[in-house]
């Protein structure tokens, strides 16, 4: 018989509509949660402290864990903001969320870990303060995490965000239709970065300028949201994925599936996340949305998912 567990968390996977990597040096950055896939923690009684990922066929012995095991690391910290010891718990954790694809599996595993903890130990905890939580994990994933990741799976709203701020309230006027489609080809968010940040050393100047580039795209993007100007998006997803091209962070995986996209009548397209590899993203009115689909599909996209961001999202 299934044993049934003391307790439950999840977390939605996200994606970045506009600002990725500008965000890591400040700039501003739209991300929204995608509820369609999840990531899961179920807590069940046992004599020692586990976290099990069972597709990714991993056991680790919290107590024994290296400091730098992203689940054992997420165990302790919601542990000592709760100044609990180690409690006697399998957690396992299952997730639809493709992993290294820019859809943020990493950050909503670990705020499914922490979320069925608090369950579990009957405590309650401030979003920001379990955004936080997450965070600190999201430093081994990589070095320099913006926070946008996090932020938004934690909080389940679309977020407007700047490095080191509390997200702001941002409403949306009007749905967005999107289609997200996954080249299939992995991409670690920490080596985009890392090549981000060395580029950006060697010619600091030019790399400023594409980010100021993505931050204005950002802000003429959240006026447009905030009226339902929902046409005005496409052009500036097309522009930001030029500037990302620009960063060297595309690929010829994500080119072909965004102009398969364009030429099958996509408003706009746009790599989501840290590029390279991954997800990207295609703005579709209801009409267009069965076609673009046919088209990534042709162009090699290996799963493509259609979410829609509604009015309600309000933070
Ligand atoms: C990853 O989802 C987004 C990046 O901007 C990195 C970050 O913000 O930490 C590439």
């Amino acid at each position: 018989m299934n044993q049934l567990p003391l307790a439950r968390g999840d977390a939605p996977g996200k994606i970045i509509l506009f600002g990725e990597h500008a965000v890591v040096y400040g700039r501003p950055a739209i991300a929204a949660p995608v509820t369609q896939v999840r990531a899961r923690a179920d807590i069940f009684p046992a004599r020692t402290c586990t976290v099990e990922a069972v597709d990714l066929h991993q056991r680790v012995d919290v107590a024994h864990a290296p400091a730098d095991d992203p689940f054992a690391r997420m165990v302790r910290l919601v542990c000592d903001a709760l100044q609990r010891p180690l409690p006697p718990w399998r957690i396992v954790v299952t997730s639809d969320i493709p992993i290294a694809a820019g859809l943020g599996s990493g950050a909503a595993i670990s705020a499914a870990i922490g979320r069925a903890m608090l369950t579990a130990f009957g405590a309650a905890m401030p979003l920001a303060e379990l955004s936080a939580l997450v965070y600190e994990v999201e430093k081994l994933h990589h070095g320099t995490p913006s926070g946008i990741d996090n932020t938004v799976v934690v909080y389940e709203r679309p977020v407007w965000f700047v490095r080191g701020q509390p997200p702001v309230p941002f409403a949306v006027a009007r749905p967005i239709h999107l289609l997200i489609a996954d080249t299939g080809v992995p991409s670690p968010t920490k080596i985009a970065v890392g090549d981000v940040r060395r580029a950006w050393e060697q010619d600091t100047a030019r790399f400023e300028a594409l980010f100021d580039g993505v931050g204005d795209i950002a802000r003429q993007a959240r006026a447009a949201i905030e009226a339902g100007d929902i046409p005005a998006l496409g052009p500036l997803m097309n522009a930001n994925q030029d500037l990302l091209s620009r960063m060297g962070v595309s690929s010829p995986e994500l080119d072909r599936l965004i102009q398969a996209a364009l030429e099958a009548g996509a408003a706009g397209a746009k790599l989501s996340g840290a590029g390279r590899g991954g997800n990207m993203i295609a703005l579709v009115g209801d009409e267009d949305a069965v076609r673009v689909t046919r088209a990534l599909r042709a162009a090699g996209a290996v799963r493509v998912l259609s979410t829609s961001i509604q009015p309600q999202g309000m933070l």
